[in-house]
């Protein structure tokens, strides 16, 4: 392996063992809906979501006089008597078009209408049973399938133009020897993290103080300032531990506010917490796509072209796209590329960024189409994929920060067995079961945004470290302490972390992989300069054993300042902060990307391999075995980092086999709103998972050379058990979730 363009940066102490585990595991931990405020317990009023159950028309509506009459009913908001807010765009990445009662529009069913606030939560949806809601329906558009002549171009397209083209297409595919066309569906999918939706409000004064599981604090305060018009500065917004979000909580959503305003109206601290069914369409979802997809290749592999357009719905509220076609830009060298994205509005919630927005369905239905082509050239499916490796970003023309990709292929399937593989499909059974090897590439992008960190060295030894981030259950405050520890050579076990708190330093919203690219490197700067205030601190002090000596000639470590070319001459950072009237020393450091990263494509890979048995009767998939080898940079910590990478295989599974919210046809509800029907893996579902990483850091991209890894795991491992599954059956199924039907009927 090739690593001399590289240097190591040394390597941080890892703690063995999650921060926040031990108080999780003894249920000390606690999440946003289970907080107590600086109010009497007794004070707390609860808040009941009314959602609508129509798909289109208008509220003309509400009697409440039952319902106010209802025990322990504080107040009941609809939008007959909400005051006014300001319901546009909110704070991006997201810009949401809010339900916030301020018109009687129904715009999909399930859509909030109204809010009941009572003592309790029984008595408050005892009370909304009670509403008499009265609306006039419009025709509605529920089904996508039945609109795709409707489409069109979105009109927030994101990012990237929605349509993107390189060379000429109808040339490579007249020079092509083989040709793939077909086309690949995905469902729409609901995040369902552990922890539903929860907000606490409470107002003292003019000021509002929010707990609210978020993956964004700083984006829900300015969101909440916004839509409450009050000064950003008014608004306090705390979320120590999310219990997951995936994307969920990446946005403000309508019951943020709705909770904040029940709190203003009635004076009280107000609890809203979302039910479980409640999750299926007010908070965003994974949009469903079709994706045409055509390739063309040389009879010895070479791509000459490729095409991937697709379709999918966006809620009629606002337009979000799931760029399912961006893999295809960039994942292989192909002489010419057209890609486009098309939304069809239809009256459902609004869609929004599920794991590996884009990258998750896109690599599931481009890597089966590549697992096709491989067979129709007869090649080998990894022989296939680095005949086309790209060495540089194809579709930004630019190099790559760095890529291992090949060293995934050859390590993933060296330890999976790959050289074991019939190609062909059905010839390998076991008993009753048909035996099947699949594989596919992964690939997400790496993303860092600008982040701050406050550091400060505390009495007796300890260090504090805070920052503005999230923690999603991902290991943040891990991984925070170790970075803090590394700046000035201590133990991780004694720094102390906080984070979830809007009066922290800022950090980015906990979205696209970006937490730790983002965050340690700010506390990296932070302890860079907490470095250098102790060091002056002890030049200064006439008692410490490093007095008058330079700056530079002082380093960190072990708990000491340390006279880098006589170690023997030292003085401990306890007792600097003691001869220091025991008055915490602290500074603030930042990090942002670098100008010149706009000349670098900064992207993680991975090869996914997988096997499946298919019971010849029943047709049930088990997923036995997923090996996948990632080039994310720099893991920061074996724990937490491989059970990322796990869990998003765990997806990948999910996504593979089980998991689909379907729509009624006429009502336009998720009629599986509940996780006993909306189907997935449990973990007698999950088989041996065996997931591992180059561990090559990637200077390039910033400081600590660390990608990040929340999201690629859910990639490429849908294909590879699709692909696995045509190799034990000979039953290729080209729309997601493959079910024991699907392979019946193939
Ligand atoms: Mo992630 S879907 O960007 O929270």
């Amino acid at each position: 392996m090739m690593r001399t363009e590289e240097t190591t940066p040394k390597p941080s102490k890892q703690l063995s063992h999650r921060f926040e585990g031990i108080a999780k595991v003894t249920g000390k931990i606690k999440y946003a809906a289970e907080f107590s405020g600086p109010f009497p317990k007794a004070d707390l009023a609860y808040a009941f979501l009314v959602q609508s159950t129509i798909p289109s028309g208008n509220v003309v509506s509400i009697n409440h006089s039952a319902a106010d009459r209802a025990p322990g009913v504080i107040a009941i908001l609809t939008p007959f008597n909400t005051p006014k807010l300001n319901p546009g765009p909110t704070q991006p990445p997201a810009r949401r078009n809010l339900s916030l009662l301020q018109d009687t529009e129904v715009h999909y069913n399930g859509q909030p209408i109204a809010l009941v606030v009572a003592n309790s939560l029984n008595e408050a949806k005892s009370a909304a049973a009670m509403l008499q809601i009265r609306y006039a329906a419009r025709p509605s558009r529920v089904s996508f399938n039945e609109h795709l002549d409707d489409a069109r171009w979105p009109t927030n397209p994101g990012k990237e133009p929605a349509g993107n083209h390189r060379g000429d297409l109808q040339a490579g595919f007249s020079k092509s020897a083989v040709i793939v066309e077909e086309t690949y569906i995905t469902p729409i999918q609901h995040h369902n993290p552990m922890e539903p939706h929860g907000t606490i409000a409470w107002w003292e004064g003019g000021k509002l103080n929010v707990y609210d599981a978020t993956q964004y604090i700083s984006g829900v305060r300015t969101s909440l300032a916004k839509t409450l018009n009050v000064p950003v500065d008014y608004v306090h917004v705390m979320n120590p531990v999310v219990g997951g979000g995936f994307g969920s909580k990446g946005s403000m959503w309508s019951h943020v506010p709705l909770c904040a305003m029940a709190a203003k109206v009635t004076g009280k601290p107000v609890k809203l917490s979302l039910e479980r069914c409640q999750m299926f369409g007010p908070v965003g979802g994974r949009p469903s796509t079709i994706n045409k997809i055509k390739l063309g290749a040389s009879a010895d592999g070479r791509l000459l072209a490729m095409q991937h357009d697709v379709l999918m719905n966006a809620s009629i509220m606002e337009d979000f796209v799931e760029h399912a076609e961006s893999p295809t830009k960039s994942l292989y060298m192909s002489e010419a590329n057209s890609v486009s994205a098309k939304v069809v509005e239809v009256n459902l919630g609004i869609s929004t960024f599920t794991r590996a927005p884009g990258e998750a369905p896109g690599t599931a239905v481009l890597e089966i189409a590549m697992d096709e082509l491989a067979e129709k050239l007869k090649m080998d499916p990894v022989e296939l994929r680095l005949a086309n490796y790209a060495e540089r970003d194809p579709s930004h023309d630019r190099p790559w920060t760095n890529k291992h990709l090949r060293e995934c292929y050859r390590q993933s399937a060296q330890r999976f067995g790959w050289s074991k593989r019939k190609a062909t499909p059905g010839s390998v059974t076991e008993g009753n079961a048909l035996i099947g090897y699949g594989m596919a590439t992964a690939t997400y992008p790496a993303n860092r945004s600008a982040a701050q960190a406050v550091v400060r060295m505390l009495p007796g030894g300890r260090m504090f470290v805070g920052s503005g981030t999230q923690d999603l259950g991902t290991g943040m405050y891990t991984i925070m302490a170790q970075q803090a520890a590394a700046g000035l050579g201590i133990d991780p076990e004694l720094v102390d972390v906080k984070l979830g708190d809007s009066t922290l330093p800022k950090a980015p919203v906990s979205g696209g992989s970006q937490s730790s690219a983002s965050v340690l490197p700010a506390i990296q700067d932070a302890t860079t300069q907490l470095k250098l205030k102790l060091a002056d601190l002890a030049i200064g002090d006439a008692q410490s054993p490093l007095h008058g000596l330079r700056t530079l000639d002082i380093e960190a470590k072990d708990g000491r300042l340390i006279h880098k070319n006589n170690p023997s001459q030292s003085d401990s950072l306890v007792n600097l902060i003691a001869r220091n009237g025991g008055t915490p020393v602290e500074a603030i450091g930042s990090a942002e990307p670098s100008e010149s990263q706009g000349a670098m494509t900064a992207n993680s890979w991975g090869a996914v391999f997988a096997e499946v048995s298919v019971d010849k009767d029943t047709r049930m998939v088990k997923v036995r075995r997923v090996v996948g080898t990632y080039d994310i940079g720099t893991l920061l910590n074996d724990k937490t980092g491989i059970n990322q990478l796990m869990g998003g295989i765990v997806w990948g599974v999910s996504f593979a086999l089980y998991e689909q919210a379907h729509i009624d046809p006429v009502y336009g509800r998720v009629v599986n709103e509940s996780l006993a029907e909306y189907h997935v893996p449990v973990n007698a579902d999950i088989g041996e998972i065996d997931a591992t990483v180059l561990n090559i850091p990637d200077l390039k991209f910033n400081p600590i050379g660390s990608r990040g890894i929340g999201e690629i795991g859910i990639t490429g491992a849908a294909a590879a058990i699709a692909n696995a599954i045509y190799n034990a059956t000979g039953k290729r199924i080209r729309e997601y979730p493959i079910t024991p039907d699907k392979i019946m009927m193939a």
